[in-house]
């Protein structure tokens, strides 16, 4: 088994809210990120994938493919949006770094060649704070 990790990076702005809630409970529990007017973050992505090594070519998965269905499937879809209003897989869903996470692997597996599973999505909100999903 080897493991081939790539690094994304995307900008997007949300807010953290609850309708259930109250304004003040909002605040309480989701502080700055419950802003009604919105703010951004810097993302980090690092998604890594997993497999055995093609003999043919020695790759486990050509890293420009991977680096393709990153681009195409996630962050053209993400990047300088957001994540409330514009981007359909976070449609009805509060737009945590742990359900964007979740989201983002699901945009993700579909489109990996068959030898290849997904190993870990990695979302790096802020420099000191990342979530990491493994599928389950
Ligand atoms: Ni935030």
């Amino acid at each position: 088994m080897i493991f081939l990790t790539r690094h994304e990076h995307f900008n997007a702005a949300h807010k953290l809210y609850n309708p259930k809630w109250s304004e003040e409970k909002n605040s309480e529990v989701f502080g700055k990120c419950a802003n009604a007017n919105w703010h951004g973050h810097n993302y980090e992505l690092i998604v890594t994938i997993k497999g055995e090594v093609n003999a043919d070519t020695g790759f486990l998965m050509d890293a420009k493919l991977l680096s393709k269905i990153l681009q195409e499937k996630v962050c053209d879809v993400i990047d300088h949006k957001n994540l409330n209003m514009d981007v359909g897989f976070m449609k009805d869903k509060l737009a945590s770094t742990e359900n964007l996470a979740i989201g983002i692997w699901n945009q993700i597996t579909p489109h990996l060649p068959t030898n290849v599973k997904l190993h870990c999505v990695k979302l790096y909100e802020t420099p000191s704070i990342c979530v990491e999903y493994f599928g389950e």
